[in-house]
C-alpha cells in the first residue's frame, strides 16, 4: 500500500526521494508525490499515476530542497488523481499519510464548522487542517501533533514538514510502519527498512502510537503518552543489493528464480543438516497442543492451507485453516489449549494482524510465520517462525509462498516426532527428503521454456481451471490466484473431485484445464477427473512427475514433467511451473506484472 519517504539532508533530496519511492513501487499505488522546503517554504509536486508522470513534472519544475517528503498513494478515500495524491496541505502543514483516518468524516465536518475549507477528498487532509489548527491556537510543532493525534481513530504512519520549521520533519505511527533512519549528518523516515535502505541500514522500529522529530542532530522519540522514549537502533541486513531486479525482467521472474536460495536458507533454519533431525525455534508443547488455528490472506492462506494437510497427515494434530478477513469478525469458537499461527510475507496485511490479536485476547499462544522478521505481527506474537527468502517485491508471492511451505513442511515433521506419530528414523528420513527440494526445485525451474512454449494459447483464454487432490488441491487455488491476479485471467482452483459438482459445466474446447498429479497417492483420482474432462473436449494441460508420465492415459494436450521427488516435497517442485505459467501468460498480454492493476503488495486496510 502507500510508501513514505522523508529525508532530512546535507544536499538536494529530490533525486534520492524518487529513487526511494521506485523502491515502494512494490506496494503498490496509482499516484505519487513529493515536497520539500525551499526557502523558507515549503512546495509539492504531485502526479497521478506511476512515478514517471512525477518525474515528468519534476523535469519542468524541479525540486530544489534540502529537507522533503515523498509518497506514493495507494487510493482509499478518493479516487486516483493529482488533487487526491500526498503530500496534502493545510495553512503551514504538510503531509503524507498511510493508512486509514475512521473518524474523518465527522472531524472533517467539524472543521468545516469552523470555516475551514477542504480541497481534496482524502482522510489524509483532515489531520493536515486538524495540525493547523493546533498550530494556529499558537501550540509548538510537537504539541501540536500530540493534540491532533489524540483526535484521531484509526491506522496512521505519517511524515509532515511545517513551513517555517526549515530543518525539521515530524512524524507518528499507529496500525502502519514507520522506521527511523540515521545517516551521516543525516536522517529518515521511511515506511519501511526498505525505503531508506538505499542511504543508511541503522533503523529504529516506531512503536504503536510513537511520534518523533527527526532534524540533523538526530530523532526525539514519544510514545503515546508524551514521554520521551528510547527506541533501539538495529542494523538491518537488507541491502539495498537484495532488491535489485538484476538481469531479470521482473522482479517476479528473479523471485521465482531465487527459490532455490529462499527455501535452502529457511530449511536450514528449521532442521540440523547433520544430524537430520528438526530444530524448529520456540518452545512449542506439540504433544500437549489440542488444535492449530492458521489464519492469512491470499497466497500466505493457501500456504496455511498446504500446511494443513502436512500436520494433520504427519503429526495427527487437527488444524483449522481461515481467511483472516472472515475469522476476525465472525466471532469464531476457540478450543483452549489451541496455538495461533498467523501465516503473512508482509507481517503488516490488516486482517491478519487484527484475526491474531482475537486468537491473543482470548489466551491462545500466537506464532507468526513472517518474512519481514520486524513486522508488526513479528513483534507482537509469543514465537516468530520467519521465512528466510530475502525482500519479496513482487505483488505476486511466490518465493515467501515456497518458504512458507517449507517452513510448515519442516513443522509437521517436528510435530510428529514430539507427538510419536514418527520414529527418529522416520525423522532422518523426511528431513533428508525436505533437504532435496532446492535442487528439486531449481530443476523444476528449468522447465521455464517448456511453459512459455504453453502460455501463448493459455492467453488467448477466456477461463482457466486448476484441479488437483490432496495437497495439490491448495497448489490448484495458487496456481489460479497466481494466473488472475497478474493475467487478469478468469481461473478457478478446484478439488479435483469435486469437478463434478459443478465446474465441469465450464469445460469445452476452448477451456485449458490444468491438472496437476504427482504420482502419489491420490494419482488415479486425478487421472480419472482428468478423463472426465477430456471426455468433453478439454483442453488438459498434465503437470506431473517422470513416473506419472509413464502412467498417464493419453490425450493431453500438454505433458509437463517436473523432477521426481517424495511426495512431501511435491508442493513445493510443482509451485515452479505454476508460477512460471501464470508470468508467461501475463508477459504474452503485456499485463504489468510486477504492479498488477487494483492490488498492493502489502494490504494494510481491512
Ligand atoms: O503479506 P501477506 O502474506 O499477509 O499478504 C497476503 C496477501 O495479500 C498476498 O498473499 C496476496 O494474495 C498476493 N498478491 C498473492 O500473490
Amino acid at each position: 500500500m502507500c510508501g513514505i519517504i522523508g529525508i532530512v539532508g546535507t544536499k538536494p533530496v529530490q533525486e534520492r526521494l524518487i529513487d526511494s519511492l521506485k523502491r515502494l513501487e512494490y506496494r503498490g499505488y496509482d499516484s505519487a508525490g513529493i515536497a520539500g522546503v525551499v526557502g523558507g517554504h515549503v512546495e509539492r509536486r504531485r502526479a497521478k499515476g506511476k512515478i514517471r508522470a512525477l518525474e515528468e513534472v519534476l523535469a519542468e519544475d524541479p525540486l530544489k530542497a534540502e529537507v522533503g517528503i515523498g509518497h506514493t498513494r495507494w487510493a482509499t478515500h478518493g479516487e486516483p488523481s493529482t488533487r487526491n495524491a500526498h503530500p496534502q496541505t493545510a495553512g503551514r502543514v504538510t503531509l503524507v499519510h498511510n493508512g486509514i483516518i475512521e473518524n474523518y468524516a465527522e472531524l472533517r465536518e467539524g472543521l468545516k464548522a469552523q470555516g475551514r475549507t477542504f480541497e481534496s477528498e482524502t482522510d489524509t487532509e483532515v489531520i493536515a487542517q486538524l495540525l493547523d489548527h493546533e498550530l494556529d491556537r499558537g501550540k509548538a510543532p510537537l504539541a501540536a501533533l500530540k493534540a491532533t493525534l489524540d483526535q484521531l481513530t484509526g491506522a496512521y504512519a505519517i511524515a509532515i514538514l511545517i513551513d517555517g520549521e526549515d530543518q525539521l520533519i515530524m512524524g507518528a505511527r499507529r496500525g502502519s510502519p514507520l522506521v527511523v533512519g540515521y545517516g551521516e549528518g543525516e536522517m529518515f523516515l521511511g515506511s519501511d527498512a526498505l525505503a531508506v535502505g538505499p542511504f543508511t541500514n541503522r533503523i529504529s522500529y516506531l512503536q504503536e502510537g510513537d511520534y518523533v522529530a527527526i532534524d540533523h542532530k538526530g530523532a526525539k522519540i514519544f510514545d503515546e503518552t508524551g514521554k520521551a522514549a528510547e527506541r533501539p537502533v538495529t542494523t538491518v541486513p537488507a541491502s539495498a543489493a537484495l532488491v535489485e531486479k538484476g538481469n531479470y525482467r521482473h522482479f517476479m521472474e528473479k523471485e521465482i528464480h531465487d527459490q532455490p536460495e529462499g527455501c535452502q536458507h529457511t530449511i536450514s533454519a528449521y532442521v540440523d543438516p547433520v544430524s537430520d533431525r528438526t530444530r524448529v525455534p520456540g518452545e512449542v508443547d506439540w504433544a500437549g497442543l489440542a488444535r492449530i488455528q492458521i489464519v492469512a490472506c491470499g497466497t500466505s492462506f493457501i500456504a496455511g492451507l498446504l500446511g494443513k494437510y502436512l500436520i494433520e497427515q504427519l503429526a495427527d494434530l487437527p488444524v483449522d485453516v481461515e481467511i483472516a478477513s472472515e475469522f476476525r469478525y465472525r466471532q469464531p469458537a476457540l478450543q483452549a489449549n489451541s496455538l495461533a499461527i498467523a501465516m503473512s510475507q508482509s507481517g503488516e496485511t490488516a486482517d491478519t494482524l487484527a484475526a491474531l490479536r482475537y486468537c491473543q485476547k482470548r489466551g491462545m499462544r500466537t506464532v507468526a510465520v513472517v518474512n519481514a522478521t520486524e513486522s508488526t505481527m513479528a513483534r507482537e506474537v509469543d514465537v516468530v517462525w520467519p521465512i528466510h527468502c530475502g525482500p519479496e517485491i513482487g505483488v505476486a508471492s511466490t518465493k515467501a509462498f515456497t518458504a512458507q511451505i517449507c517452513v510448515l513442511t519442516a513443522v509437521a515433521i517436528a510435530a510428529a516426532r514430539a507427538r510419536g506419530r514418527i520414529d527418529a528414523a522416520e525423522e532422518q528420513r523426511l528431513v533428508k527428503v525436505l533437504l532435496e527440494a532446492p535442487r528439486l526445485v531449481a530443476e523444476s525451474i528449468k522447465l521455464e521454456d517448456a511453459v512459455r512454449g504453453i502460455a501463448q494459447e493459455v492467453a488467448k483464454a477466456r477461463d482457466v481451471l486448476f484441479l488437483g487432490r490432496g495437497p495439490m488441491y491448495p497448489l490448484a487455488l495458487e496456481g489460479a490466484l497466481k494466473l488472475k491476479e497478474i493475467s487478469y485471467i478468469h481461473a478457478e482452483g478446484y478439488a479435483a473431485g469435486e469437478l463434478k459438482h459443478g465446474p465441469i459445466a465450464l469445460v469445452d474446447d476452448q477451456t485449458p484445464i490444468v491438472i496437476l498429479a504427482p504420482f502419489d497417492s491420490y494419482f488415479e483420482k486425478s487421472v480419472s477427473n482428468m478423463q472426465e474432462v477430456m471426455a468433453r473436449g478439454g483442453q488438459v494441460i498434465f503437470i506431473t512427475d517422470p513416473e506419472g508420465e509413464k502412467h498417464a492415459p493419453r490425450g493431453a494436450r500438454v505433458v509437463v514433467t517436473a523432477p521426481q521427488s517424495d511426495p512431501l516435497i511435491a508442493p513445493l517442485v510443482l509451485a515452479a511451473p505454476v508460477q512460471l505459467l501464470a508470468y508467461y501468460v501475463a508477459v504474452q498480454k503485456g499485463a504489468d506484472v510486477d504492479q498488477p492493476r487494483n492490488l498492493a503488495k502489502s494490504v494494510t486496510v481491512e
